[in-house]
């Protein structure tokens, strides 16, 4: 049975924008994608992607007949059913959501003739759909429905989550809003969950609060069991198990980085002490998330004795595996931190695209991981790539000036790395120094 397709304008080709445009018109819908960056455009009208995200290339592709891309705001929305707000919200000095781009988006829409309804997706503060609804009035678009559809997909496996996800949260005013909106997602195998606006906003800031808790409470109790002996991923295996609990996001490590949970946590709790109640419990998480990197310099140096003068090798410098973003990705506090302690910084990633400027205009890059090691003091595992695992351990102990690895993500066998001859100090198991004797 055929679905009734729209015409969706996306704003934003970001993560999100891109992602939710390629499965939009998976779905059989068209869709225009504007954004302000005309290199960006110049990319996707050329076919290629400008970023990286498994399958999103091919679908694309796959699907290019649906697909159009375009700076010009008013021709995006000329023809558009519903528009899509997908920009960026990036924090301000206060620690608020920076609403610039969302209101220039808005400001765009008078040239819409048939828009039915503006929906963000952009992860904004909770009460930004009620000022949006009135700006929508005053500019004469009070037929235009208004409706918040949170985006709950994770960089690396985006495709995978917006095509099957554990929900489609929807928050709208009036049924008519809430049923095209869910009509858009006809075909995406998930239970949609109507709301009013305010919650739906709610939903997107504290899940991603809670993830970002259920990280740093690990965290917290790794730097327990490294202080009495324990081992963090026996603890945390057999917390998993609970179905109260549930086993996700319980890997101790470096912390949380990336262009969500940093910037929402303290979005969240700047939201809190706006409203004059202040978050105590989000303001430890975000703590504990900062100290996390700078445990790990402070725990090699007191390995290696002093770091000035010592080659550090960072193996992984993204936020996470399987993507190439740098943003608030642990990999660029420890190399400032190391670069501080006078160390030298050398690194390895099969993707990162770190930006212009310090530190990373300092450190020495490599492509492959063995000539990254070579005479290296010791090394760090930032990010937790396949190839780290899958790499030949017992041919670099002999390349290192000295075999001490300090695996940020516990990803390495711990009997393994010890019988291969490393000095391996990792996250809450109890192999660093203070444990050895
Ligand atoms: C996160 C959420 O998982 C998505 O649900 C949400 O839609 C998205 O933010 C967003 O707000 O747009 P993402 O930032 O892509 O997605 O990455 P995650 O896979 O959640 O990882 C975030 C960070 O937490 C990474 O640095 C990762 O290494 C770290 N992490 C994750 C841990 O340190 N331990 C864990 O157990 C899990």
């Amino acid at each position: 049975m055929s679905r009734p397709a729209h015409r969706v304008t996306i704003f934003g080709a970001g993560y999100i924008g891109l992602v939710a445009g390629a499965c939009f018109a998976e779905l059989g819908h068209h869709v225009t994608i504007r954004d302000i960056q005309p290199e960006r455009v110049r990319i996707l009208n050329s076919g290629e992607v400008p970023i990286y995200e498994p399958g999103l290339g091919d679908m694309l592709a796959r699907n290019k007949e649906r697909l159009s891309y375009t700076l010009d705001g008013d021709e995006a929305v000329r023809d558009a059913d519903v528009a899509y707000i997908c920009v960026d919200t990036p924090p301000t000095a206060s620690g608020d959501a920076d609403l610039s781009r969302v209101w220039a988006v808005i400001d765009t829409l008078g040239t819409a003739g048939h828009l039915k309804a503006v929906v963000v997706k952009s992860t904004v503060p909770v009460g930004t759909g009620e000022r949006i609804r009135r700006a929508l009035d005053e500019a004469g678009l009070g037929h235009v429905g208004y409706a918040s559809n949170p985006e709950f997909t994770a960089e690396g496996r985006a495709i995978t989550d917006f095509m099957r996800p554990d929900r489609i949260v929807i928050g709208a005013t009036d049924t008519e809003t809430a049923d095209l909106v869910a009509a858009l997602h006809d075909g995406i195998d998930g239970p949609v969950d109507v709301m009013d606006i305010a919650s739906a906003e709610m939903v997107k800031m504290a899940a991603n609060a809670l993830l970002a808790t259920k990280i740093s409470f690990t965290n917290e109790i790794a730097a327990l069991c490294e202080a009495t002996g324990a081992d963090i991923t026996h603890v945390t295996r057999a917390i998993g198990q609970d179905h109260r609990l549930g086993p996700h996001f319980m890997n101790a490590g470096l912390g949380y980085g990336g262009s969500c949970f940093p910037k929402d946590s303290r979005a969240l709790r700047a939201l809190a002490s706006n409203t004059g109640y202040p978050f105590q419990l989000l303001t430890a998480v975000i703590e504990v998330n900062e100290l996390q990197p700078r445990r790990a310099v402070q725990r090699l140096k007191t390995q290696l004795g002093t770091l000035k003068g010592r080659t550090v090798t960072l193996l992984g410098m993204t936020f996470k595996p399987g993507t190439d973003d740098m943003r608030e990705a642990p990999s660029t506090i420890i190399a400032a931190r190391l670069l501080a302690e006078g160390a030298h910084v050398r690194c390895w990633d099969p993707m990162a695209r770190p930006g212009p400027g310090a530190p990373w205009d300092t450190a020495e890059r490599h492509p492959g991981i063995s000539e990254a090691l070579d005479h290296a003091d010791a090394a760090v595992v930032v990010t937790e790539w396949p190839e780290l695992r899958d790499t030949d351990w017992s041919a670099h102990v002999t390349r290192m000036q000295t075999p001490v690895i300090f695996d940020g993500r516990n990803v390495l066998d711990l009997t393994t790395m010890q019988a291969l001859g490393y000095t391996y100090l990792s996250v809450g198991r109890a192999s660093g120094p203070e444990h050895t004797a």
